[in-house]
Formats: C-alpha cells, sequence, structure tokens
C-alpha cells in the first residue's frame, strides 16, 4: 500500500503560542478567566487590533484559534493568493512590482512551510494570516497590499474548494484503480459457482465472478457521484470578500481561469457562507463506506470456518495473542467500524449548517476538522482495500460443496415444469415436495432417482438433470445481467469499457 499525497497525521509543528503560557490547549485551570494575565498583545501579532482597547485573552486566542488544523491548506492558500495578486496586478489596482514582490515573497512562505522551518503562530488565529503576516516580515510593507479586495471569507471557502477537489481527485483514482482491480477478478471466475443468497439463505447459484460485478456496480455509481460533486465543489467563491463584493475593479474570471475554477459562485453571500459541498462530498463518503461496509462484511463471513468461502492475503490480518490458530480479518472489519465515523462526521456538517442565517459565522470553522477526518477515513479505507480486495482468494470446492446443500436449483426445476406447461404456482408445489424428499434423504435434487422425481410430476422427464447441474443452472440465466459465464465475460468487457469515462 502505498502513501498518497493526503496525509492523515496533519504535523503542527513549530506553533508558538505568544503568551507567556506556553500551553495551545485552553486549560481548564485557566479557563475563561479575564484577568488579562495572559493577554495578546493587540499592537503585537494580531492582524485586527486597531479598534480594539482590551487585548484578547490567551485563553480566547486559543479557543479561536484554527491554525493547528487549517494549517493543511497552507499550499492551497497560496495558491489562491498568487492568483488573486496577479488578477490584481491585470486589473490595475496593484503595480507589476508591487505583484512580483508579492508572489515571490508567498513563494519563499510557501518553501519554508515545506521544509518544516516556518512558525506558526496561534495569536495569527488561522492559516490565511499567518502566511500574511510572514509575507509582510519577508517583503516588506507591500505584503499588506495582498488582501486588497478580498476577505478570509472568500479565502477560506476557496480554500476549503480548492483541497477538496484534490483530495476528491485522489479518491477517485483510488476508486477506479479498486474497479479494475475487480474486473480483472471477475474476469478470472465466471465459472466459479457459489450459492447466491437471499435472507442470508442459499437462493440461486451465481459465479463469484457475478458476485464481484454487484461490487464493481455499486462503487461505479459511488464514482459517478463523486464526479457529478466536483462540479459543484469546483465553483469559485474568491471575489465575492467579506459577504457583499468589493469595492476594487476586481475580474473574477481571470482568478478562476488561473485556479483552474470551472465556474464562479453567481451570488456573494451564498459563496462564502454555504458549505452545501462539503456536505454533499460527505454524504458520497457516507454512502461509499456503507457499500464498503457491505464488502466487508461479506468478507468477514466468508472467511470464518464455517463458510471457508475465501482467503485474503496475510498482510490485511492478525494473529491473535492467545490463540494460535487465528486469523483475524482486521481490515475488513475495521473498514465497517470506519464507516460509522465516517456516517457521524456527515451529521456534524449538516448540524453546523443548520439554522445558520447568512452569510458567514464562525461557526464555519468547525467545518474542517469533520471533513478532514472523513477524507482521511475513506482515503485509507480505499487504500486498503484497492489492494486487499482484488487479491481475495475464492475457494472454489468450498463454494461449489456449499451450493449443492442448499437445494440451489429449485427454481430451475419449477422453471422446467413451467415451460412442459405446468403452472408456476404448481410448479412451486411440486419441487417443495421433491426439495422435502431431498431434506428427508439428506441428498441434492440431482441425487434423487428419476423415479423418485417423476412421482412428483408427469411432467418431468429424464432430461431433467440438464437442468439440475449447477452450471446448467448458471448458463440458463443467460440475458444481461444475468450469471451465465459468458455474460459475466460480456459484463467485464462492457465494464473496462466504461470505467475509461473516469480516466
Ligand atoms: N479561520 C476562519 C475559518 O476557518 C477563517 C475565516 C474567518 N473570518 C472571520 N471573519 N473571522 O472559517
Amino acid at each position: 500500500m502505498n502513501a498518497t499525497s493526503s496525509n492523515p497525521s496533519n504535523p503542527k509543528q513549530n506553533i508558538d503560542v505568544s503568551s507567556p503560557d506556553s500551553s495551545t490547549k485552553p486549560a481548564a485551570s485557566d479557563g475563561y478567566k479575564n484577568d488579562n494575565k495572559h493577554a495578546v498583545d493587540p499592537q503585537g501579532q494580531q492582524m485586527w487590533g486597531g479598534r480594539f482597547s482590551e487585548a484578547t485573552d490567551s485563553f480566547v486566542a486559543a479557543f479561536t484559534a484554527s491554525v493547528g488544523f487549517d494549517q493543511r491548506f497552507a499550499r492551497h492558500d497560496i495558491e489562491g493568493s498568487i492568483a488573486h495578486a496577479t488578477m490584481l496586478g491585470e486589473c490595475g489596482i496593484l503595480s507589476n512590482d508591487e505583484v512580483t514582490t508579492i508572489i515571490q515573497g508567498l513563494q519563499q512562505v510557501l518553501r519554508e512551510i515545506e521544509s518544516g522551518e516556518f512558525n506558526w503562530s496561534i495569536a495569527l488565529e488561522d492559516v490565511h494570516m499567518n502566511v500574511e503576516s510572514r509575507l509582510t516580515d519577508i517583503v516588506g510593507a507591500v505584503g499588506k497590499k495582498l488582501h486588497t479586495g478580498r476577505s478570509r471569507n472568500d479565502q477560506v471557502a476557496t480554500d476549503i474548494r480548492l483541497w477538496l477537489r484534490e483530495e476528491t481527485d485522489n479518491i477517485i483514482e483510488l476508486l477506479v484503480r479498486l474497479q479494475s482491480g475487480l474486473l480483472d477478478l471477475a474476469e478470472q471466475h465466471t465459472d466459479t459457482i457459489m450459492p447466491g443468497f437471499t435472507h442470508l439463505q442459499t437462493a440461486q447459484p451465481v459465479s463469484f465472478g457475478h458476485h464481484v460485478l454487484a461490487w464493481f456496480e455499486m462503487l461505479y455509481r459511488d464514482t459517478e457521484r463523486l464526479i457529478d460533486t466536483r462540479r459543484r465543489i469546483n465553483q469559485m467563491p474568491l471575489g465575492s470578500a467579506a459577504l457583499a463584493g468589493t469595492t476594487f475593479p476586481i475580474d473574477r474570471t481571470i482568478t478562476a481561469a488561473l485556479l483552474g475554477f470551472e465556474g464562479i459562485c453567481q451570488n456573494s453571500l451564498d459563496a462564502v457562507s454555504d458549505r452545501d459541498f462539503a456536505i454533499e462530498f460527505t454524504s458520497n463518503a457516507s454512502i461509499l463506506m456503507m457499500h464498503l461496509s457491505r464488502m466487508s462484511e461479506e468478507i468477514i463471513l466468508w472467511m470464518s470456518a464455517q463458510f471457508n468461502f475465501v482467503q485474503i492475503p496475510d498482510r490485511f490480518c492478525t494473529g491473535s495473542s492467545i490463540m494460535p490458530q487465528k486469523k483475524n480479518p482486521d481490515v475488513p472489519e475495521l473498514v465497517r467500524g470506519k464507516a460509522a465515523r465516517v456516517f457521524g462526521q456527515l451529521m456534524t456538517l449538516l448540524s453546523l449548517m443548520k439554522s445558520q442565517p447568512l452569510a458567514y459565522n464562525k461557526d464555519n470553522q468547525e467545518d474542517k476538522e469533520p471533513l478532514f477526518d472523513c477524507v482521511d477515513t475513506l482515503t485509507g479505507s480505499l487504500l486498503a482495500f484497492a489492494d486487499m480486495l482484488p487479491n481475495i482468494v475464492p475457494n472454489a470446492d468450498a463454494m461449489r460443496a456449499a451450493t449443492m446443500k442448499g437445494y440451489a436449483t429449485a427454481t430451475d426445476l419449477a422453471d422446467y415444469l413451467v415451460r412442459r406447461g405446468v403452472a408456476f404456482r404448481d410448479a412451486h408445489e411440486v419441487v417443495g415436495n421433491a426439495v422435502a424428499l431431498g431434506i428427508a434423504e439428506g441428498v441434492d435434487l440431482s441425487d434423487l432417482s428419476f423415479e423418485q422425481l417423476q412421482q412428483f410430476s408427469d411432467a418431468i422427464g429424464d432430461d431433467v438433470f440438464d437442468y439440475l447441474t449447477l452450471e446448467g443452472s448458471l448458463a440458463a440465466r443467460d440475458h444481461l445481467g444475468g450469471t451465465a459465464p459468458n455474460q459475466v465475460k460480456q459484463a467485464v468487457i462492457s465494464g473496462r469499457a466504461r470505467l475509461k469515462a473516469f480516466a
């Protein structure tokens, strides 16, 4: 399993709390004391101190800061600032020299962040003000011009969208890899027979390849949903400024083109306030995790000694410290559990947005951690599945034996009788009687003698055994979407063609 661009263990390096008390967490002991003992100097690091007469309490500074987690946006924040500065230059709002200086400064800030030497400051609240403040340290007063015609409200909305767009692409790539692996697996098992279940009772024979293609279809729709949501993620809020737009003669089409946005948010109030695109992503992620949990559950069941249908490679399992015989399906179990976490983040984001009046509210700062956790959980689960699922090894003998045990061809016998003129309800009754005899004798339908079968209906001829075999049962379901081996082969071919649409 290779790690991808996402970094679940977001390092929080070099955080300076800029107060005599160096605890970054709001400590219960000095909770809400407002004695200003731990004040952050408004003339010092804060960038909005002008109208304030009293310094912020250090607890409040730490409590309201988001830099501990939103530094994850640093690269996208700087990318957005470079585009904004470029646009300000092209519109004659900043001079070309100013723009060049600002861009070079921003590039240096990015290098400092990526090399880990950047000093993040709690007093500077969030990634946006940390970057801007360091820019001004580097390039001098001209750095203060960067924020012309924008606000942190449109800035943060832009950052989330740029970041989520990239993560969505990464997730889609993992999904395509997983689906392509499933098509290869299905292709190898168009003739590997297993019981198909309803109510977890043996129902009718299917091929293992057909079952795997059911998983493929679930994941295919999940991918379509993410691609559809990506269009709504990829709309640009920048230019909405705080809420109403800006008095400067900006050109939003320039920034949108520079940042690769396919559209521009059409209303400034909506642009800075709504997080429906993140909720939509998390909703898609929840459906996807629900699917992964179903696949997990099947693998877990099938790996039990009672089923013994499949094995997964040892690298996805662990042993028991006390029971030497155990090989536990840890990865599918954990993914099954992680689905709960993603559902929870969906509820968090819905609840966060519920009843918020227009436009931006500080509540929205709480959008980030649930979204990060959702993306990290989903990405990790897909990384594991993309390697694990295509490497399942079915135990064809055990699957076949299980299919033989469950009277899986009973419907085939009923269909045979119908083709010979028996009404389906009567045929159902006849086969029920035959199954009862099989159970009494402890044998499959195909093990009953011709005479034994014929006592239930004159319509039964000696060709009946052709229809009672598992192979005959599969081959008979020969239409689009059916389990006949040639249909499953065809479904693999069309699946590969459909998957190309995502490339
Ligand atoms: N840290 C803030 C957030 O995550 C950025 C926007 C803050 N805007 C404001 N007016 N306080 O949402």
